[in-house]
């Protein structure tokens, strides 16, 4: 089933064949939960009673961090980050880490600051500095991150 906010968009993958629901995921009543979700790029907002609404009990939850998807679910009551495909899904190369190898900050946001002089010059800021602004980016936001959510923790 996809669920987006999107009529126009669920109306064309209904034609097509697929599944879809024009909802956000955070008002989504399914009739029956489901066993994974995927949320790439989503703009919602993933919240323990969202989880708890739409997957079964240790359901899994796959996502990447562009729109610090991972960083929000990593902080959620009752979810285990269980693996991760590093450092981009969509390298050739990339190593699906689990467990304990998992680095201690594959989900999080690094903050940054950022000036603009009045020329135009873009250099490094800084917390303390009034004329620069923060910058929160990923470390990994093209990374796969795969959790599991126990509601009843
Ligand atoms: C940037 S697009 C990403 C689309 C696609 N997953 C991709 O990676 O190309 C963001 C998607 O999230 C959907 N979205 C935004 N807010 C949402 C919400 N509250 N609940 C469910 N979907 C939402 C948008 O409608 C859109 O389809």
């Amino acid at each position: 089933m996809h669920v987006e906010p999107s009529a126009a968009d669920c109306d064309t993958l209904i034609e097509n064949g697929y599944q879809a629901t024009a909802s956000t995921i955070e008002e989504y009543q399914p009739a029956t939960q489901a066993d994974a979700i995927v949320a790439l790029n989503s703009y919602a907002q993933p919240t323990k009673e969202v989880l708890s609404t739409v997957l079964k009990p240790g359901g899994k939850i796959i996502t990447n961090n562009w729109t610090k998807w991972a960083a929000d679910v990593v902080a959620i009551e009752g979810v285990r980050l269980e693996a991760v495909l590093l450092p981009s899904y969509m390298n050739d190369e990339a190593v699906l880490v689990e467990g304990s190898d998992i680095p201690p900050d594959a989900s999080g946001i690094d903050l940054t600051y950022t000036k603009v002089d009045r020329s135009g010059q873009v250099s490094a800021g800084s917390a303390d500095d009034p004329d620069s602004f923060p910058m929160e980016m990923a470390y990994f936001p093209d990374a796969l991150f795969v959790f599991t959510f126990d509601s009843t923790i």
